[in-house]
């Protein structure tokens, strides 16, 4: 086939999408065909090639499953989940205020919703290894005002870099939990100092990461689902400063801004007037969420 013939293909499948009743689907498949047959001809691809990419997507979809979702890590690692993370921020974004809202990043496999609603303070890192942390900071709108009552789910693995999710067939919760901030905007709990961890790496994408030479670490992060009421829900992390692969992350989810540094203290009085029998961390992270846009006016 010429090129020119080739041209001719992609004009063909892009014309029999032509009657797809939704515009939005008609766009997507549209642009999907056009970028798929560029990226085709730009690596001027092998039928064994080709063949190679079907087996693999083959045995990403065999591996998933709820638990699993292989496809999610396989766009995780491909950075294409960080890139819909940041469209829909950038589209939330518009609607304005004196500051931008924190910066969102991807939510991961390991979210378990249900986690208890503890009172502030509490501790959600009892019987988890790892070192103990103080988390404190507030939330308000991006104008810097306060939000109370703002609802904080968080979420982390351990000091040694596994989520309970992973620790046994029937897991149990741990290090989890939900936190309403006071009246001004005021959030604080205790936990460990998450590690930095490998994602999973016993299925298809595994081996593209180790054919391709990539770290399959994530660093040491803290998750944070952040809402509150008009405002767009934030789901972001908290990246521990110093941890290994701090500018490696397999998934590209850190973003300079959520990069923290966790104080060391010597055993004694916290400052939420707990005595620490043990040296402590403690990080400090304030976050700031958009108002909902306001529909426009037909
Ligand atoms: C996580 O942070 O939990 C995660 C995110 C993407 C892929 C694997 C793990
Ligand atoms: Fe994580």
């Amino acid at each position: 086939m010429t090129p020119y013939n080739q041209q001719k293909l992609t004009d063909d499948v892009v014309a029999a999408f032509a009657e797809t009743p939704d515009p939005r689907r008609r766009e997507i498949m549209t642009a999907l065909v056009r970028h798929v047959h560029a990226f085709a001809r730009e690596v001027d691809l092998t039928h064994e090639e080709w063949l190679a990419g079907i087996r693999f997507l083959t045995r990403t979809g065999q591996i998933s499953t709820d638990k699993r979702p292989e496809f999610i890590l396989l766009s995780d690692t491909l950075g294409l989940s960080m890139m819909v993370v940041s469209l829909a921020q950038a589209r939330a974004s518009a609607a304005g205020g004196a500051t931008e809202a924190t910066e969102a990043t991807v939510e991961g496999p390991f979210y378990w919703p249900g986690a208890p609603d503890l009172a502030l303070g509490a501790d959600i890192g009892e019987g988890v290894p790892g070192e103990p942390t103080f988390y404190m900071g507030r939330v308000t709108d991006t104008n810097g005002q306060p939000l109370a009552g703002a609802l904080l789910d968080v979420w982390s693995g351990d000091g040694e870099g596994k989520y309970d999710v992973q620790l046994a067939p029937e897991p149990v919760m741990k290090a989890r939990g939900r936190f309403r901030t006071d009246t001004e905007g005021r959030y604080f709990f205790w936990s460990i100092l998450p590690a930095y961890y490998p994602i999973p790496d016993d299925g298809p994408v595994g081996d593209m990461m180790r054919a391709t030479n990539r770290s399959i670490y994530r660093p040491g992060h803290m998750h944070m689902q952040v809402s509150a009421h008009g405002h767009v829900m934030l789901t972001t992390h908290i990246f521990v400063a110093g941890s290994p692969y701090i500018d490696n992350d397999a998934v590209f989810g850190k973003r300079d801004s959520l990069v923290v540094d966790f104080d060391q203290h010597a055993p004694g009085k916290a400052v939420d007037g707990r005595v620490m029998a043990v040296p402590y961390h403690s990080a400090s992270f304030d976050f700031r969420l958009a108002p909902v846009k306001e529909a426009v006016a037909a």
